[in-house]
């Protein structure tokens, strides 16, 4: 079975394909266009802008993709899209393409969920049975979720304000190190003192899986008023601080939901991370070792398909398509989309 998939729900232009066979899935062709040199100067993404590039790009990068590839359109076997949650209006231009395809060449269309393409990318990679237990950090979104299986997810806890990502990159916009914030405090920490400033580790230590990172945003906001300039020396520690401070909370509510997968379902063997967070190679290593002591695989897709990318779009369609699941031409896009939609607090 062969996937189009596409990307749009956030600042990521991205189209892929992939290929299934019963040797296993293969990605034939991965093409992704950041825009974060339009939305650098803000500090952020500004919604309008990423509408209109979207619009600017995506054809363009379909058919770039489908030449990839190597295949026309006909021997698709599907095509998916993002539909949300995210910014509307570039779902709307990643839906609308897709449907359009979809009519012409008359093929399933997928209208996909981009925190499930999140949730399922470690099985394109490594064949990850379920259940599992999942830590979804991105800058979007927050979660710890266990995956029993195709839609069927159970939160176990969300961030009550600032997604892993956000305090990131609103961490870094402080220190004056450039958008996107996660990769850029990643490499400025290499070699800093992650103790000289403290920070403080939000909801650590409480019960439960929730996360909060407001307070971090403002014990950094402090710190930088409180002294003139930050030298490069400065920016080094105060990065290794963020980084060690936000891995520290993130595992340690990883920690609670293991201890409750562990209860609930003894038949699960992995913890899986995703979402452009799991890219960190920091939280990597710390989620490699809590694992372990749990008596549990660690999984996570390579950096590359933890950022939005539309290989997990494509692979999330084909898993749906293989249950016989597919959307009409009517499908909208939406917004907001919770995963576990009993879950309290809608669609982050
Ligand atoms: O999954 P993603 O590409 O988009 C959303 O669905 O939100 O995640 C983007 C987020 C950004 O906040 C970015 O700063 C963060 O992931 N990020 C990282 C790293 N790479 C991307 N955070 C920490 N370390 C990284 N290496
Ligand atoms: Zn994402």
């Amino acid at each position: 079975m062969i996937v189009l998939g596409i990307e749009t729900s956030c600042d990521e232009t991205a189209a892929a394909i992939v290929a299934d066979s019963p040797a296993g899935p293969s990605i034939r062709a991965n093409l992704v266009e950041a825009q974060q040199c339009e939305h650098a100067p803000y500090g952020g993404v500004v919604p309008e802008i990423a509408a209109r590039a979207h619009l600017d790009r995506l054809d363009a990068l379909v058919a770039r993709t489908l030449t990839v590839a190597g295949l026309p359109l006909a021997a698709l076997d599907g095509i998916a899209a993002a539909a949300g949650p995210g910014l509307v209006g570039g779902l709307i231009v990643g839906t609308m393409l897709a449907k359009g395809m979809a009519w012409a060449a008359a093929k399933p269309f997928v209208a996909v969920n981009h925190l499930e393409a999140h949730a399922l990318s470690a099985r394109l990679v490594d064949r990850i049975a379920f259940p599992y237990l999942l830590l979804l950090a991105s800058g979007g979104h927050c979660q710890l979720l266990c995956v029993a299986g195709v839609g069927r997810y159970r939160r176990l806890g969300t961030t009550l304000d600032d997604a892993a990502g956000e305090a990131f990159d609103k961490a870094a916009k402080l220190i004056g190190l450039p958008y996107p914030g996660g990769p850029a405090i990643e490499r400025a920490a290499c070699g800093g003192n992650a103790e000289r400033f403290p920070l403080p580790r939000p909801m650590k230590g409480r019960p439960g899986c929730d996360f909060s990172f407001s307070g971090l945003k403002t014990a950094v906001r402090q710190i930088v008023a409180a002294r003139q300039t930050l030298d490069a020396r400065d920016r080094t520690d105060l990065a290794a601080a963020v980084e060690l401070a936000i891995c520290d909370a993130l595992v340690d509510r990883t920690a609670n939901a293991v201890l409750w997968f562990r209860r609930h379902h003894p038949e699960g063997r992995s913890l899986v991370a995703a979402g452009g967070v799991a890219a960190n190679a920091r939280l990597r290593r710390r989620l490699v070792a809590l694992a372990r002591d749990a008596g549990l695989a660690f999984a996570a897709p390579p950096p590359s398909l933890c950022t939005d990318n539309g290989a997990m779009i494509a692979w999330a369609g084909r898993e749906r398509l293989r249950l016989g699941l597919c959307d009409g031409l009517d499908a909208p896009p939406r917004p907001r989309w919770p995963l576990d939609p009993a879950a309290a607090g809608g669609g982050r």
